[in-house]
């Protein structure tokens, strides 16, 4: 279930962690294995990383059902987390959602018809200052703007 890469992966971050605190790594583990599953969690998988780390199923279940970064249904190749907390809703965040849902023909948790794009509403991601914000991948997208968003979804292939 768990591919041996991933569990060399997985390994490295139980390895940060003093012995017998292997669940420390719960959420890399779970990152890790979403990711080599087409960006999809499911119970399998959950009861795998459970199995992996020596910690219960239900312990693995609260966090990957309490952590928006996990998705439990398909979600497309590039994920819109779009932050609508209080400083990015103050600087115009629900106005830009809606812009980029209007553009995508989709509204927040689907995926465009093409399969390539998911916006997904979120809670802080700690770039308050540079609201409104998103993160796609690993990049945060600072002080947007429609224009901005525009170019940014040009780029995504
Ligand atoms: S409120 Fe949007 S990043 Fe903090």
């Amino acid at each position: 279930m768990i591919s041996n890469e991933a569990k060399k992966e997985i390994d490295i971050w139980v390895s940060k962690y003093p012995k017998g605190r292997e669940s420390s790594a719960v959420m890399q583990a779970l990152t890790i294995v979403q990711k080599e599953n087409s960006g999809i969690l499911n119970s399998d998988l959950i009861y795998a990383v459970a199995d992996y780390l020596k910690m219960p199923a239900i312990s693995v279940q609260e966090v990957a059902t309490f952590y928006e970064n996990y998705n439990h249904k398909p979600v497309g190749k590039h994920v819109v987390r779009f932050c609508h907390n209080i400083s990015c809703m103050l600087n115009g965040s629900d106005d830009l959602i809606s812009y980029l849902e209007n553009k995508l023909e989709v509204k927040t948790g689907e995926v465009t018809k093409d399969g390539l794009v998911s916006v997904r509403k979120v809670e802080c991601l700690g770039a308050c200052v540079g609201g409104p914000m998103c993160q796609i991948g690993d990049q945060y997208y600072e002080n947007l703007t429609t224009d901005k968003l525009d170019k940014i979804l040009e780029e995504l292939k």
